[in-house]
């Protein structure tokens, strides 16, 4: 039984079915699947998420919080670089752990994959409505309260959850239905919109950072650390450190927990390993250098954001462009919202085009239906069932769950994922020590140790209650896997045959 559960898809098996027939086209290059990085990564959490950190979190030190939370990223991203050279397939994460750690464990960042593309898409969402609302009130119009958010948030001085006076909000859904259509007619033109997005979104960060030096007032960030400079917590209550009205970690920590989710989307790059033309050298490539360049830009963009404005008057929905009208400059606050809107509608395409990806791989090896998941649209060569399905969820959720709630569940998965992906890499070097690493993670056991490290810091420093979602959400997915696909699994399927195939046993008479 135990033997099942940690079964392992053997790295020749997976090398050998990238050679099968129905996979996906080759059409990606090393600048192509940098800018799928970058479109995934620069987004909802630079534009919206910075506001809520800096402002109830951490002060200007969120610069710090950008460091800390970059290196964590950093250590993993060279790990999924050495795995994603290695196995270059569809599925990311979720396929090195079925080569080294077995079954249950692929399903479980399988199913943690779900959490992060899915959830962070509604996250993702929600920051495009408040941006959209932010653009649309510069020429004085205004979407009616009640279809403009989710009906409940968290109250900051409250500490708990309370009604918003909103029933849901409508712009992430469209924008969420908008995206969906775009990616079941396919993955060439969905490169060639991204790339766009990509180029606009980029200008618009150097023009915060170029134009906003000259609006920064040092005075600003003084006191640098108001809510303490680290704060040490352990399933998210405090050891040492201070606590907001609700018993929630404070600090430089407990801010690079929530921005955490600006970095997410450089592993999506592995998702798409199958579609690149030469996914040894450039997936590496891709996943490494849109994390650096983003890391760079961020550190930038947090201590602009907080040197424009005192940290307690940072907007907490549409903060960076709120910074220039706060300066008087109304012209760059409507080029902001408009290039944050494109940056932010990027990442959803990205996110949303991951998603589907993950399941095709998933249900390739029968861990969910593949009559569904494993549905390719006959003319658009889309995976376009599970995109349909993906979309639905998105809406539902953005529409109903407020943002800060999903993005706190988003990042607590994605860093299990993390941890899991630092360990793997461990495992691998002892179990297949001879494999062909052309991407080899430096300085190891360093580097995979202290990204598991970092990473379960970041996950410490969370408020307490994710940790129960994060259970919950896992329970849910044994309870699919002990159903479903530990039945239909591919090396279940492989022991049914080899058990049929057994001579059978001699009779003495
Ligand atoms: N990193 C992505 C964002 O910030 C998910 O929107």
């Amino acid at each position: 039984m135990f033997e099942n559960l940690f079964a392992r898809k053997p790295l020749s098996l997976l090398l050998e079915e990238m050679e099968g027939e129905h996979r996906l086209r080759r059409v990606l290059g090393p600048v192509q699947l940098t800018s799928l990085g970058v479109g995934c990564i620069i987004g909802t959490g630079i534009f919206v998420l910075t506001g809520v950190a800096a402002h109830d979190k951490a002060g200007p030190a969120l610069i710090l919080s950008f460091v800390v939370a970059g290196l964590a990223c950093i250590c993993s991203a060279l790990c999924y670089a050495e795995f994603a050279a290695m196995a270059p397939v569809a599925g990311s994460a979720y396929t090195y752990a079925y080569a080294t750690l077995g079954e249950l464990f692929a399903w479980i960042i399988g199913w943690d994959l779900v959490l992060e593309y899915t959830v962070a898409s509604a996250t993702v969402a929600h920051g495009w409505s408040h941006y959209f609302q932010n653009f649309i009130g510069i020429f004085g119009l205004s979407i009616p309260l009640s279809i403009s958010r989710a009906p409940f948030d968290i109250i900051p001085e409250l500490g708990r959850l309370g009604p918003t006076g909103s029933v849901l909000d409508v712009p992430a859904i469209i924008i969420a239905c908008i995206v969906t259509c775009i990616l079941v007619v396919g993955i060439k033109e969905s490169a060639s919109f991204n790339t766009v997005m990509v180029g606009i979104k980029v200008a618009v960060v150097f023009f915060v950072i170029i134009v906003g030096a000259f609006y920064v007032h040092p005075a600003n960030w003084i006191p640098f650390a108001p809510y303490g400079l680290t704060g040490i917590s352990l399933f998210g209550h405090t050891l040492v450190g201070q606590t907001g009205h609700g018993g929630e970690p404070l600090g430089m920590l407990a801010g690079a927990a929530m921005i955490f989710f600006a970095y997410i989307g450089f592993d999506s790059v592995s998702t798409h390993s199958e579609e690149a033309k030469n996914p040894q050298r450039d997936v590496p490539i891709g996943i490494i250098v849109s994390l650096l360049l983003c890391t760079v830009l961020y550190i930038a963009v947090s201590a602009i954001l907080t040197g424009m404005v005192p940290y307690n008057k940072i907007d907490i929905d549409a903060p960076v462009a709120d910074a220039f009208r706060q300066a008087g400059l109304p012209g760059a606050q409507f080029v902001i919202a408009l290039g944050a809107l494109a940056g932010i509608t990027s990442v959803l395409l990205v996110l949303m085009l991951s998603q589907p990806r993950v399941f095709l791989a998933m249900a390739r090896d029968g861990m969910v239906p593949e009559s569904f998941f494993g549905a390719v649209h006959p003319k658009f060569r889309t995976p376009y069932k599970s995109t349909i399905l993906t979309g639905c969820v998105v809406g539902v959720l953005a529409a109903f769950v407020p943002l800060r709630i999903l993005a706190e569940l988003v990042n607590i998965g994605t860093l299990l994922a993390f941890v899991i992906v630092c360990a793997a890499v461990l495992i691998m070097r002892k179990t297949e020590p001879n494999a062909k690493r052309p991407f080899v993670c430096p300085m190891a056991p360093f580097v995979p140790i202290s990204g598991i490290l970092l990473c379960a810091l970041l996950m410490f420093s969370l408020p307490a209650e994710n940790w129960l979602r994060l259970i919950v959400w896992l329970l849910l997915g044994f309870f699919i896997y002990f159903f479903y696909g530990r039945h239909h699994s591919v090396m279940a399927r492989r022991r049914q045959k080899a058990q049929a195939d057994l001579p059978a046993p001699v009779s003495l008479n």
